[in-house]
């Protein structure tokens, strides 16, 4: 059967005290709503209806690369009301699976069962047991059918007792769902329209709703302010850490480690405290990440190690490198096989060869670099002259000595040495030494200033 997902994300979030609507704060780096999206994606689903209210231009462009459906709800006059926004898109002879904006977690394997069990009934509610089920909607049974939901401010003191609740997500049919849409009111102590009443409606027509549990409990909690976002993110850390020490990786404390896009690893993975990792990163086997480092979208090769508080982006290290502490590879670094990147060296877009080195105090910017070169402390790869980029490039075993400057554009030979402090402004040929410095001259008999 056709299947419409309609996701709930009109609430203005009042309670995180923010200017950005509340699906739009992100757990792990992504927006709450487009974790949802993502996830609906993976269930076969035919349309996606989003009912929004507050924030639509945010909402609209943090969401312009996935294709949605728009619903404006005007006014939030309730979570029955937000459905009827997107009513019209709906057809009868669908299924219509209604999550919320607020619950990024939802696993597609829980919502695949929450499908399958509308296969055998009429709606199916996805419910969950808490201990403190304080604020949430009751599940009111008799026997093994649901009944109703009452609202925490409408239930009496029994229903309160209640453990089970309503997560916010079910599923029934389009002409059902319609047909009680039409017969909801507002006669209740929020005054608002609840979607929660077509249950009781569902019951009375003799339907039969049933319920089905998430894979994992957390995965069905909703957000609603800072505090529960930051708890929730840490819940969700902690199982990526889980799943990683699963397939092997040292970690060396999973409460301090996240992981804000994929990593993947190879065998014997070893990372540190406080790594972050964003974007798509790959670890193969033995790479060992040193404490506070910053990886996003890079490949890290065999063997290599990061040292501490090193930061790569959109970079690719190959197998056996060093790099750090205290290193920073920007977007098309691409390091050959046995680099080393010293403490405070800054590497933009260049290729630096196998077993290269460049180990203290440098900036390599649009730069090719050979084999089996020696970059000395300090050296500056000068690449831009305010208004274009030019290019450097060093052959197979050259030595800059410490303090050098290459003016770009530059190319240095083959075996070619530049002495220390040199500022090299002419291409230098295949084992040429190059000196370009103020001569040195020892004065002697030189008189120390007085104080006066
Ligand atoms: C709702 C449920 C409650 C359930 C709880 C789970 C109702 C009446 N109650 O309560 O049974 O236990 O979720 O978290 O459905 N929204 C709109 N437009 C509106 C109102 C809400 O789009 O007019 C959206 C919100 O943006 C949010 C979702 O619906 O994503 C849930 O709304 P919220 O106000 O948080 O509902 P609760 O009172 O928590
Ligand atoms: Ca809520």
């Amino acid at each position: 059967m056709a299947l419409s997902v309609i996701i709930l994300a009109a609430g203005k979030g009042t309670r995180m005290k923010s200017d950005l609507p509340k699906v739009l704060h992100t757990l792990a780096n992504k927006p709450m709503v487009e974790h949802i999206i993502d996830t609906v994606k993976q269930i076969n689903c035919d349309n996606v209806h989003l009912v929004y209210g507050h924030g639509a231009e945010q909402l609209q462009s943090a969401l312009q690369a996935h294709s949605v459906s728009w619903c404006l709800q005007s006014e939030q006059l309730g979570t029955g009301h937000a459905v009827m926004q997107a009513q019209q898109h709906i057809s009868d002879n669908e299924d219509v699976l209604i999550l919320v904006g607020d619950a990024p977690l939802v696993s597609a394997q829980t919502l695949t069962r929450l499908v399958e069990v509308k296969a055998h009934c009429d709606l199916a509610l996805l419910t969950v047991n808490l201990d403190d089920p304080t604020g949430m909607g009751r599940i009111i049974r008799d026997g093994d059918n649901i009944t109703a939901i009452v609202e925490h401010k409408d239930a009496s003191d029994a229903q309160r007792l209640i453990k089970e609740i309503n997560t916010g997500m079910m599923i029934m049919s389009g002409s059902d769902l319609k047909r009680w849409l039409g017969k909801l009111s507002n006669d209740n102590a929020q005054g608002e329209y609840y979607l929660t009443d077509v249950i009781a409606m569902a019951a009375s027509e003799g339907k039969k709703v049933q319920s089905a549990q998430p894979v994992w409990e957390r995965e069905v909690e909703g957000i609603n302010n800072r505090m529960q976002l930051a708890s929730l993110e840490r819940a969700f850390q902690l199982k990526q850490a889980e799943n990683l020490m699963e397939q092997g990786v040292r970690l060396a404390d999973p409460a301090r480690f996240d992981v804000r896009g994929t990593l993947v690893v190879g065998r014997d993975v070893s990372i540190d405290i406080n790594a972050v990792f964003e974007g798509k990163v790959v670890l193969a086997d033995n790479v060992s990440i040193g404490p506070n480092c910053v990886l996003k979208n890079c490949e890290i090769g065999e063997g290599s190690f990061i040292e501490a508080f090193s930061h790569i982006e959109d970079a690719k290290v190959d197998a056996s490198c060093q790099i750090g502490p205290y290193a920073r590879l920007r977007p098309g670094s691409d390091l050959h096989p046995g680099v080393k990147i010293g403490n405070f060296v800054e590497v933009k877009k260049s290729i630096i060869g196998k077993g290269s080195k460049v180990n203290h105090l440098s900036y390599i910017g649009d730069a090719q670099i050979g084999e089996a070169v020696n970059i000395g402390a300090g050296t500056i790869t000068c690449n831009y002259d305010g208004v274009n980029k030019f290019k450097t490039q060093i052959n197979d075993g050259v030595f800059i000595g410490s303090n050098s400057s290459l003016v770009a554009p530059v190319v240095i030979g083959k075996g070619a040495t530049v002495g220390a402090g040199s500022i090299i402004t002419k291409s230098v040929e295949d084992e040429q030494l190059a000196i370009a410095r103020g001569k040195q001259r020892n004065i002697s008999g030189w008189q120390k200033p007085t104080k006066k």
